[in-house]
């Protein structure tokens, strides 16, 4: 169970216990009501490296391969080999010698594409990562069973398994053993410059931590945006909106339309999480708006594109997927759909 949930539990704890004296203020009353157990199992979805918390279950490579087909290939490519939506999850780059020492070799070469089997370290990470992320645009939608099977086609992809595998948590803990990278973390140097000091190791608080309020590091200026600008990649789907790391915009926050005729909503934009996917003058993942509203002027598309702003769609401009946005109220949507086709 993750610190989070545990400081949170604490708080509940204390919620329960029926300790409120003549100054207990009422408004407090309206703070809710302690967890349940089974909200609680709701949250409590983790898997350690040593795999405690991993839910019992299996699949095989060829359940995973017509899964991934269906469900993951649009993004990642037929072979996990894309460099599309994300950088590839496998893509050769490791060999039979990776796995026996657990360390990629490939790595030392600064021109070879990294994938997600090159780097990962634990097997425990790509089965949380599937289970509560993936895919991108309708996470947690994978049985158990499914995630095993997935999951199983990647290891096959990457070499690590024969294509008659059966992925389950009576054998996980093996195949972790043949994780090519397995060896490779490690916390003895500073991520940027740390004046030669590790920076990342520390000692895991469990019970009665202090809750400190410094930050103990952080990116120097000239790394900030090593990424691009986080802020235009704001997304739905995952836990942080992203801060602004392109120096020259730190003072360019997003604005509104000025109220003239076919000026960019930018601020509804950024908030409703399309700047991610969409940019206004150039296309990204998705198309450009200018090009959207190019193509729709004069049509009377409000409707139409309302509709697909919630619904989401694929295959009118390539075969990318746009995933449906329907946690946005009505009105933004037909905000976006009015300026969109120009009514
Ligand atoms: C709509 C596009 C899309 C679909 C469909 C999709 N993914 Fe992803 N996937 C992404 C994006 C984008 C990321 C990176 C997300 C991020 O960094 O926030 C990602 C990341 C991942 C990663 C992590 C890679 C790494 O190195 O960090 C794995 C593993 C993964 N996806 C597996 C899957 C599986 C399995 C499926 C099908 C069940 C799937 N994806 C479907 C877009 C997609
Ligand atoms: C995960 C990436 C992604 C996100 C997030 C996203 N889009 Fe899209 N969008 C796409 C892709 C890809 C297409 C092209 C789909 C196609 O070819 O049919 C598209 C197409 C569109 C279209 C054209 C539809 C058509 O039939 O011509 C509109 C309008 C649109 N998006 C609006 C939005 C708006 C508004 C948001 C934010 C609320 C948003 N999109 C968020 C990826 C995305």
């Amino acid at each position: 169970m993750s610190r989070l949930v545990s400081v949170s539990l604490v708080f509940l704890a204390c919620a329960s216990l029926d300790v409120r004296g003549a100054n207990y203020p009422a408004a407090l009353d309206a703070l809710g009501r302690p967890a349940t157990s089974e909200e609680i199992r709701a949250w409590d979805i983790d898997v350690r490296p040593d795999f405690q918390g991993l839910p019992p279950g299996s699949g095989s490579v060829a359940g995973g391969e017509t899964l991934w087909l269906e469900r993951c290939a649009n993004c990642h490519g037929d072979f996990g080999d894309s460099n599309a939506f994300f950088t590839p999850i496998a893509l050769g780059n490791v060999t039979e010698e990776d796995i026996e020492s657990g360390r990629v070799a490939a790595l030392r070469d600064p021109a070879v594409v990294r994938t997600t089997f090159m780097k990962v370290a634990t097997l425990s990470t790509l089965w949380d990562y599937i289970n509560r992320a993936m895919p991108w645009n309708a996470p947690k939608s994978l049985t158990t069973d499914e995630v095993y099977a997935v999951l199983a086609y990647l290891l096959n992809l990457a070499y690590i398994v024969d294509y008659d595998f059966v992925l389950s948590n009576d054998n996980i803990s093996e195949v972790q053993q043949r994780m090519p990278n397995r060896n490779g973390m490690t916390r003895e140097h500073g991520l940027w410059t740390a004046s030669g000091r590790p920076d990342v190791i520390g000692s895991a608080c469990v019970t009665d931590c202090a809750v400190g309020t410094s930050i103990t590091s952080y990116l120097p200026d000239y790394a900030m945006d090593a990424h691009g600008n986080l802020q235009e990649q704001m997304r739905d789907y995952g836990p942080f909106p992203g801060i602004q790391t392109e120096p020259d915009k730190a003072s360019a926050a997003p604005r509104g339309g000025s109220g003239e005729e076919g000026d960019a909503p930018l601020l509804l934009l950024s908030q409703s999480g399309c700047i991610g996917c969409h940019q206004v003058g150039k296309s990204l993942v998705g198309p450009a708006f200018d090009d959207i509203r190019e193509r729709y002027a004069g049509r009377k598309a409000s409707a139409y594109l309302a509709e697909k702003i919630r619904e989401g769609g694929q295959g009118v401009w390539g075969n990318a997927v746009m995933p449906p946005m329907r946690q946005l109220d009505a009105k933004a949507v037909m905000a976006l759909a009015n300026w969109l086709s120009g009514q």
